[in-house]
């Protein structure tokens, strides 16, 4: 295993443990190989399978393939914009939404898609895909806990 592996591997556990990687998790590997924290935060900003911040509470997955993608899934997610001010890869301020956009979750036939929390909603539309992160925003009852 080369050096890139073996950090790879330590962020993947790492991930696995916090769901993302903290910041303090960068030092502790930096250390443990003898490299600098910048070298593994390359390494971790460099693969998309590695998260920095903190999650949401709810994890949203707007598919943005091909189906879902000729059947309007940038309506989807402007909609998911104005209702939550994020955009891919952001978490919401309230720390209830981190919205990620994905290729196919394979129900096409359903498109447009999104997943929350491994549950898919299809046939979308901008007010359906509002209505429905409401309704999970309520649920939380905006407490975000
Ligand atoms: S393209 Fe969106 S579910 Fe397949």
């Amino acid at each position: 295993m080369n050096e890139n592996e073996s950090i790879v591997s330590l962020l993947q556990e790492v991930q696995a443990k916090n769901g993302y990687i903290p910041k303090d998790e960068i030092y502790r590997i930096a250390a443990e190989k003898g490299v600098s924290p910048a070298k593994v935060t390359g390494v971790a900003t460099f693969y998309s399978q590695f998260r920095l911040s903190k999650p949401g509470k709810n994890l949203i997955l707007l598919c943005k393939g091909t189906a879902c993608h000729v059947n309007s899934a940038d309506g989807i997610a402007a909609a998911l914009k104005e209702e939550l001010g994020i955009g891919g890869g952001e978490t919401s301020a309230d720390g209830l939404f981190t919205l990620e956009f994905v290729a196919c979750l394979g129900c096409c036939s359903l498109s447009p898609v999104m997943m929350i929390n491994g549950v898919a909603y299809g046939s979308l539309t901008p007010e359906k895909a509002k209505r429905i992160v409401r309704e999970i925003r309520d649920s939380n009852d905006g407490k975000g806990a």
